[in-house]
């Protein structure tokens, strides 16, 4: 069984040279396609030799024989290599198998994901054991090595430690280091972090970066420091800077930064006529978000705003195939490369009509294959979260002096409280409503108050946070201890209730971030429970991302964490957790 493409047994190669001299049939050829070489950026006609899970000819002969051999006449149509999605979170309330069966349906045949959530949920050996599952799929997925947490938490250590982040960055299928939240730190001399960021270029492995906003001179330094990439630009002159510098530059299209096609009109304005070092990427946005797809519709948006189309098909995949040091295994049709194509029916049409992963039909002629789900999350023990403890009235005294208050999706701001919080119902007061982050062990909780979320909201209980604790958000006690007791119940997720009723649920059955429900029906769920938010007074676009980013310390200006309210520039911890 290949590793990702980078060790077939000498065995094997042998096997894929005897196809190329007749001596052994492929297993499917692809036969008069058009296809784009990302090599020499030319649309060129040919015969494609696939075996098994490999591209093994690229060229004008036929095999002698074609009895046996699956071939498909792709006259008239247009091959492109399959898509890759450079910078994935695939946690956000669906799995990361889903995630990936569902991109591929779109023609994203790559993820190349965070590694965060195993941190959180698995210890390193089973963290490695699930990772080779991952390497069953149709779709190659690899992994970053984080070096934090982007949050505060009481334990770093037992998560970040400089053995466990050195077996990550050695890993087969680990492909970068990052992204790289904690860059305050180095910068301030963090020298464990600067080793972790050496190793990893001494390993061959790029470094993320996550520098929004930052200046010429923050951008210099951490090109200094080794940062190789960046996927945070907001401008089309943060983007030009970036490249100048010679960062690899992440177009970004997520829910709560859809700037691609801004981008891409400034930079073009700007002159830009080399897209080498430019990839797309959605940043991991919950379902909804990815309904039509990932990098297809990141392609779409790219092609309708001028880039010409050689080269945007080249940023959806070969460019961050380069970048990464993939570009032997995946990011071309090319002999040596993963059956990874995309059938179009236009040059000009990035949504594909047929989709091979690893040599498996994903799409054929707009027919979904039928795939079964292989990762037993059973055998990693993650299932639904248990609590040996309880949530009571005692858990809800609220009498904290700061608060805050929402400014969009994920940017939070410190406010005096000026109502008195230590009441039952908190509808009297000027939008506020009572914040509870929650130990999910139950040992610590930190009481706050918060404005702008959904002011009008009963409750809100959800396992879906930066550091997997609990998250209550309302402005009634007695709907706050039913979304508990319904939380409980579920084994985790995320509830809405409102005067005694439960509105709305997502059950996150597995470890309380993800859910095994099936992609299209947790759309549907995300939408009712954005409805019903909005119904209550939540006037942004993305309240799971809220959820996450109350406790992300790598955005302005204040958070909750597991050790208490923190400023985040100045670190300072404002009150901290109290012990239950
Ligand atoms: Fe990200």
């Amino acid at each position: 069984m290949m590793e990702n493409g980078l060790n077939w047994r000498n065995r094997e190669l042998r096997q894929h040279v005897k196809v190329v001299d007749g001596l052994e049939a492929p297993t499917l050829v692809l036969s008069n396609a058009t296809y784009l070489n990302v090599y020499t950026k030319q649309w060129l006609e040919a015969n494609i030799w696939i075996f098994d899970e490999r591209i093994v000819y690229v060229g004008a002969k036929l095999p002698d024989d074609l009895a046996n051999i699956e071939v498909v006449d792709c006259t008239g149509k247009y091959l492109v290599p399959g898509y890759i999605e450079p910078h994935s979170h695939p946690f956000q309330l669906s799995n990361p198998e889903d995630i990936a069966l569902h991109a591929a349906k779109f023609g994203t045949t790559t993820l190349i994901n965070d590694n965060l959530t195993w941190n959180f949920l698995l210890d390193k050996k089973k963290a490695f054991s699930i990772l080779d599952e991952f390497r069953k799929l149709p779709v190659s997925m690899y992994w970053w090595a984080r070096f934090d947490s982007q949050t505060a938490l009481q334990d770093e250590e037992q998560y970040f430690n400089t053995p466990d982040v050195l077996s990550w960055l050695s890993h087969p299928s680990v492909v970068q280091g990052g992204e790289l939240t904690g860059w305050p730190s180095l910068l301030d001399g963090n020298d464990r972090l600067l080793y972790w960021i050496q190793e990893a270029k001494r390993l061959g492995k790029p470094v993320e970066g996550h520098l929004p906003g930052a200046s010429v001179k923050t951008l210099t330094k951490m090109k200094l420091l080794g940062v190789s990439a960046d996927h945070e630009s907001m401008t089309g002159e943060e983007v030009m800077n970036r490249l100048q510098m010679g960062y690899s530059v992440g177009l970004r299209y997520s829910s709560i930064r859809p700037d691609l096609p801004k981008l891409i009109e400034e930079i073009l304005e700007a002159g830009l006529e080399s897209f080498d070092n430019l990839t797309m990427t959605m940043d991991g946005p919950p379902p909804e978000f990815m309904k039509d797809g990932i990098m297809n519709v990141c392609l779409e948006i790219a092609i309708e705003k001028g880039i010409p189309l050689e080269e945007a098909y080249r940023m959806a995949s070969y460019n961050a195939a380069r970048h990464l040091h993939l570009d032997e295994q995946i990011g071309s049709i090319a002999p040596g490369r993963i059956a990874h194509i995309n059938i179009l029916k236009e040059k000009s049409n990035p949504h594909p009509e047929s989709v091979l992963a690893k040599g498996q039909w994903v799409v054929k002629n707009s027919e979904h294959q039928v795939y079964e789900s292989i990762i037993d999350w059973k055998q990693f023990n993650i299932g639904p979260m248990e609590f040996d403890w309880h949530l009571d009235e005692g858990d809800l005294q609220f009498s904290a002096p700061v608060g805050m208050e929402m400014v969009n999706n994920v940017i939070v701001k410190p406010y005096t409280i000026d109502t008195d919080i230590s009441v039952e119902d908190l509808s009297a007061t000027n939008g506020d409503q009572f914040l509870l982050l929650l130990d999910k062990k139950g040992k610590w909780r930190v009481n706050t108050a918060i404005r702008g979320f959904a002011p009008k909201l009963g409750a809100l209980a959800s396992t879906f946070s930066a550091s997997g604790d609990l998250i209550f958000i309302g402005k009634n006690k007695k709907d706050i201890l039913l979304s508990w007791k319904r939380l409980k119940e579920i084994g985790g997720g995320i509830v809405l209730v409102h005067e005694g009723k439960v509105l709305v649920e997502i059950p996150l059955d597995l470890g309380g971030t993800m859910s095994e429900i099936k992609i299209d029906t947790l759309i549907s769920k995300e939408r009712k429970l954005k409805e019903y938010l909005k119904g209550f007074g939540y006037v942004f676009n993305d309240p799971v991302y809220s959820l996450l980013f109350l406790s992300a310390i790598h955005l302005p200006f204040i958070r909750v964490t597991q050790q208490g309210l923190m400023d985040v520039k100045n670190r300072e911890i404002l009150f901290p957790a109290t012990m239950r």
